[in-house]
């Protein structure tokens, strides 16, 4: 890990540089004064002096200072949407449907595999970031991690089924990450939708519909036919308006990884949502555990792009090791402080795992008694 030169050890320790260089020689490891010696090193030629040596801990929240950008600073972003909903409700559908493309039919089993994050620009230009979430679990354990990105979630209700199970779960996982929902009521087509049923349901869990009274902006949308798509986008946007999201562009980037993999030709890739600042191609990053400089850039249409601002996702290559969704992704000025605190805290993490270790052989040993 750490260096420190024999002269300033001596200095540390008060003891002339000569001392300590007459020393290491009787002890048969001989240093000169402006010699780089290791931790070890300094601590065994420490001792002779009576001193002990101390690794100081690299200061994770030293190298990564953060400090809040000023109101000036700030100017709107998109809003980052998740669909969510009940198995087979149509989120897929729907995200194919805002993209005019058609994923969910070339999907294994039309369900979906993983996460996916895209933006869309409307014809006027305004763009919204999709997150496609294969289940409840993804949204959950990145906000478990405070790895919040969403802004807005819309709820996908089939019109036949109306409410079920995980669409309270959604509704419950929403609340608890203070998103506001957007009510997308899917398959109107269907002979035997009834939306008026699903609003009841919806009301009667609190999410009263506007035109009752409430403040639930509330679409009614066939997906696969691709009726009421626009109307639900222009309710996403008007509820993105109320909440003013704004971030700085005019710094290092900051983000957070959405999904990751290794990819056999291409090495460890992730998917990475900025959250603030510009992200460029040759920045240096840190990211959970790993770090890496950004060797390429893609957006969601696999385009190359040099560069990324607030809310827009990008896959991007040139990390060392794979990361994890939910990780945090912070651009450093050097790689040698990125290394500096990936290191730091892989150690960290193995010092948390060995300690949980302890503890869970402690409570055998207790069950034993
Ligand atoms: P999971 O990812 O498995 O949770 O499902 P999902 O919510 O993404 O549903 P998906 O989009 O895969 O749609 C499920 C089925 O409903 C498919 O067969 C779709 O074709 C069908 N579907 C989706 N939207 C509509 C719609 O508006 N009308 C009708 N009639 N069928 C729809
Ligand atoms: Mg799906």
């Amino acid at each position: 890990y750490e260096t420190i030169q024999v002269s300033e050890l001596a200095k540390l320790m008060g003891v002339k540089v000569g001392e300590l260089i007459k020393k290491s020689l009787q002890m048969g490891m001989p240093v000169t004064a402006n010699q780089s010696i290791d931790a070890d090193t300094a601590a065994i030629l420490a001792d002779e002096f009576g001193y002990q040596v101390e690794k100081a801990p690299i200061e994770e929240e030293i190298l990564l200072q953060y400090i809040p950008p000023s109101p000036e600073e700030l100017k709107p972003r998109p809003p980052v949407v998740t669909v969510m909903g009940h198995v087979d409700h149509g989120k897929t559908t729907l995200l194919d449907a805002i993209r005019k493309t058609d994923v969910a039919s070339k999907e294994a089993g039309g369900i979906t595999q993983h996460i996916g994050a895209y933006t869309v620009k409307l014809e006027d230009g305004r763009i919204i970031t999709f997150i496609d979430t294969p289940g409840h679990e993804a949204f959950t354990s990145m906000r478990a991690r405070g790895a919040q990105v969403t802004d807005i979630v819309i709820l996908v209700v089939a019109a036949d089924d109306g409410v079920m199970e995980q669409t309270k779960e959604a509704i419950e996982h929403a609340r608890a990450a203070k998103v506001p929902i957007v009510v997308a009521i899917n398959k109107i087509d269907k002979p035997d939708a009834n939306p008026e049923r699903v609003k009841s349901q919806l009301a009667e869990l609190g999410l009263v519909p506007e035109e009752w009274g409430g403040n639930t902006l509330v679409a009614n949308i066939s997906a696969k036919k691709r009726i009421g798509i626009e109307e639900l986008l222009e309710l996403v946007l008007l509820q993105a308006e109320m909440l003013d999201l704004k971030a700085a562009y005019d710094r290092p980037a900051r983000g957070r990884i959405i999904e990751s993999k290794l990819d056999k030709g291409r090495g460890p890739v992730a998917t990475v949502i900025v959250q603030e600042g510009t992200l460029r191609e040759g920045d240096v990053f840190v990211a959970g555990l790993t770090y890496g400089r950004v060797r390429a850039m893609f957006d969601s249409y696999g385009n190359r792009i040099k560069t990324a601002t607030p809310s827009i996702p990008v896959e991007i290559l040139g990390f060392e090791d794979v990361p994890q969704a939910g990780d945090d992704f912070i651009v450093v000025d050097e790689e040698e402080k990125a290394r500096k605190i990936a290191e730091y805290r892989q150690r960290k993490a193995r010092e948390a795992e060995a300690a949980k270790e302890v503890k869970i052989s402690l409570e055998k040993l207790f069950e034993k008694l």
